[in-house]
């Protein structure tokens, strides 16, 4: 039997993304190695930069070459001379929508060795994973100003929610949670997160589709939340999740809060996803101008990126070898903290640390 060999593009992007990018296929190759899995990357340049150069954010052709990967991995895009929207729209939901990655999939999770900023916890408490849905909700359509920058402005800025949208999300998380019971022998519990107290129409059909899709799995707990109270929940009582499910914007907005207290915005990975189809891979966090190219970044959110990249594509012993390397890097304490800039060691530093125990 020939081995595959996966074919795997590269967009670093902007600021930060292009340094812990480097230290993530640094990594990514020692595992490869380390297992015998082939692959071969395409780079792109994408990104501020070439908006800047050209006035193209993510052109079709490559839209469409993108089609022919295995999967994407990505760093950042952001960049301070291009307009807030121009690069966010343009090339990083663009990418989610033309590809229906219709699963935002964030681990959060409190490594050994990694400060805690909540009192108390410890990794056996803050261990869950929150299944952010997409492709919908606020993020899929433009909004209308009327009479702009007058007195009478009216700004409308519409969600939409879609019952196979909501459908194919919320089954996602109930899988998700039988998987986790295999695999990491986790307790079968999905958590439903909305508004639907106030969003009645929008969320009361998230309500009613969870209710109807966790009829179809009696074994597995389930609980609704409102948006405001877990927010607090994810502070105080963290043990409590398995598996969260929630609307585009509260996902993007509560893995925040997420990726603070599994100790902070450097750790926390995240799978663009559809089941099957390429999918991209980014680190939580954005490009941060103001520390790129100094070396102050920590990579590890981009190198886990890739292990969930590797688990993605059925590589789970190169992803296992990838968050262990991670977990005995963490554990020697050189790492002193995960901040920017306070980390003891240089981005180049850490990625070297990480891929010694690959
Ligand atoms: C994220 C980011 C994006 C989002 C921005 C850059 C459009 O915050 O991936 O969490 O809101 O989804
Ligand atoms: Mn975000």
């Amino acid at each position: 039997m020939t081995q595959k060999s996966y074919k795997i593009a590269v967009i670093p992007g902007d600021g930060i993304g292009i340094e812990v990018v480097a230290e993530g296929l640094k990594v990514l190759e020692a595992a490869c190695k380390a297992e015998g899995v082939s692959y071969e990357t395409v780079q792109f340049d994408i990104g501020g930069e070439r908006y800047l150069r050209t006035g193209e954010t993510l052109p079709e052709s490559i839209l469409e070459e993108l089609k022919g990967f295995d999967a994407i991995y990505f760093g950042a895009i952001g960049h301070p001379d291009v307009p807030p929207g121009v690069l966010e729209r343009g090339v990083l939901l663009k990418i989610r929508f033309a590809l229906d990655l219709f699963v935002n999939l964030r681990p959060v999770k409190l490594y050994r060795g990694v400060e805690c900023p909540l009192k108390d916890k410890t990794p056996d408490d803050i261990d869950f994973i929150v299944v952010r849905e997409n492709t919908e909700d606020v993020y899929a359509l433009d909004g209308t100003a009327f009479q702009p920058n007058t007195d009478n402005e009216v700004a409308i800025q519409p969600a939409i929610y879609t019952r196979k949208g909501t459908e194919r999300i919320i089954r996602f998380a109930f899988e998700l949670a039988h998987k986790r019971a295999v695999d990491k022998n986790k307790s079968l519990k999905v958590t439903l997160v909305d508004k639907a107290n106030v969003m009645t129409v929008g969320h009361g059909l998230w309500r009613r589709v969870f209710e109807e899709v966790a009829k179809e799995f009696p074994e597995v707990e389930t609980e609704a939340l409102y948006v405001d109270a877990a927010a607090m929940e994810f502070l105080l009582h963290p043990e409590r999740f398995q598996v969260v499910v929630t609307t585009n914007l509260f996902g993007d907005i509560l893995t925040d809060l997420g990726a603070a207290i599994q100790g902070g915005i450097g750790i926390a990975p995240s799978g663009n996803i559809n089941p099957g189809k390429v999918s991209m891979f980014e680190p939580v966090h954005g490009s941060a101008p103001t520390i790129a190219g100094k070396g102050l970044a920590c990579p590890l959110a981009a190198i886990l990126t890739a292990a969930m990249m590797m688990e993605h594509l059925g590589e789970t012993k190169v992803a296992q070898r990838i968050e262990s390397a991670v977990e005995k890097a963490l554990q020697t304490g050189k790492i002193r903290s995960l901040e920017a800039g306070k980390m003891g060691l240089s981005t180049k530093e850490v990625g070297n640390l990480v891929a010694s125990f690959v």
